[in-house]
């Protein structure tokens, strides 16, 4: 694909409403490492600057809230150097592109589990929430030690112990309530989520918020993800028809 192929895209984009909040799962990094012959970590590295491009493309036409995964609760079971390297990229990624996401007036959200994140990591991204929490443009999140279960199980757990206290009742227990506990309490559901790397299943990601998200995949590795695989999935997003539940007005 060329870039006259995404300006195109870019086009009918702008005919149409653009998603609101778009997930990623970041995937297809040790693949792309493999066939070059270059250790994980290389793809790992390689995959920040899909990251860099995929926000700006995503400020630029206008989207609100990209939520990317970029650790789960399992990839705990990896060689602990590479688990090393993949918590040093946050600090990494946030130390260099903190200025450029305050010129964009962007957001810094984290969601998923800080207790077992070491300390350098949590200095990062403590650091970055702070500096750019007042800012009003394009919400970037982040699930770092993230799993969809632990997330419904933890609200679940915090929502009985009110309970227990008498500060709520069971049957104020609703669809809302519950995902006001979640990690993404207050944040809109996901209305598409992109998987490269040709893995067609979701993870453990966002289980409760992708009830009704628009899925799709492509067999690109995301180091090779570009703004025009983005674009694409951006306007193919655009013809759905989204029924949830109903019936084609
Ligand atoms: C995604 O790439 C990064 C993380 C899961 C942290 P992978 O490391 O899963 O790459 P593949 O799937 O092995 O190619
Ligand atoms: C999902 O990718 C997690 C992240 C991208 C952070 P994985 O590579 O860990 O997922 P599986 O193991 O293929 O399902
Ligand atoms: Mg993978």
């Amino acid at each position: 694909m060329n870039s006259a192929k995404a300006e195109e895209y870019l086009r009918k984009i702008k005919e149409g409403q653009v998603p609101s909040h778009v997930a990623v799962i970041m995937d297809g990094n040790g693949r792309w490492a493999k066939k070059r012959g270059l250790p994980r970590i290389a793809g790992h590295k390689a995959g920040l600057h899909t990251l860099r491009e995929i926000i700006n493309c995503a400020d630029e036409i206008g989207i609100k809230i990209m939520t990317f995964f970029a650790f789960s609760t399992e990839n705990w079971k990896r060689p602990p150097l590479e688990v090393r390297f993949l918590m040093s990229l946050p600090e990494e990624y946030l130390q260099k592109d903190l200025p450029a996401l305050m010129e964009k007036n962007a957001v810094v959200k984290v969601i998923g589990n800080y207790n077992r994140l070491p300390r350098r990591t949590l200095n990062a991204v403590s650091h970055a929430l702070q500096a750019t929490r007042d800012n009003t443009g394009l919400i970037v999140i982040f699930a770092l030690n993230y799993g969809g279960r632990a997330e419904i199980l933890e609200a679940v757990r915090n929502i009985a112990a009110k309970v227990a206290r008498g500060e709520l009742t069971p049957d104020q227990i609703d669809e809302q309530l519950l995902a006001d506990h979640l990690y993404t309490g207050g944040i809109p559901d996901p209305d598409l989520l992109i998987r490269p790397s040709g893995e067609l299943r979701l993870s453990n990601f966002l289980l409760w918020q992708m009830a009704y998200t628009e899925l799709w995949f492509t067999e690109t590795l995301w180091p090779d993800f570009k703004r025009e695989h983005f674009l694409e999935a951006i306007l193919e997003y655009q013809k759905r028809d989204r029924r949830f539940g109903g019936i084609k007005k």
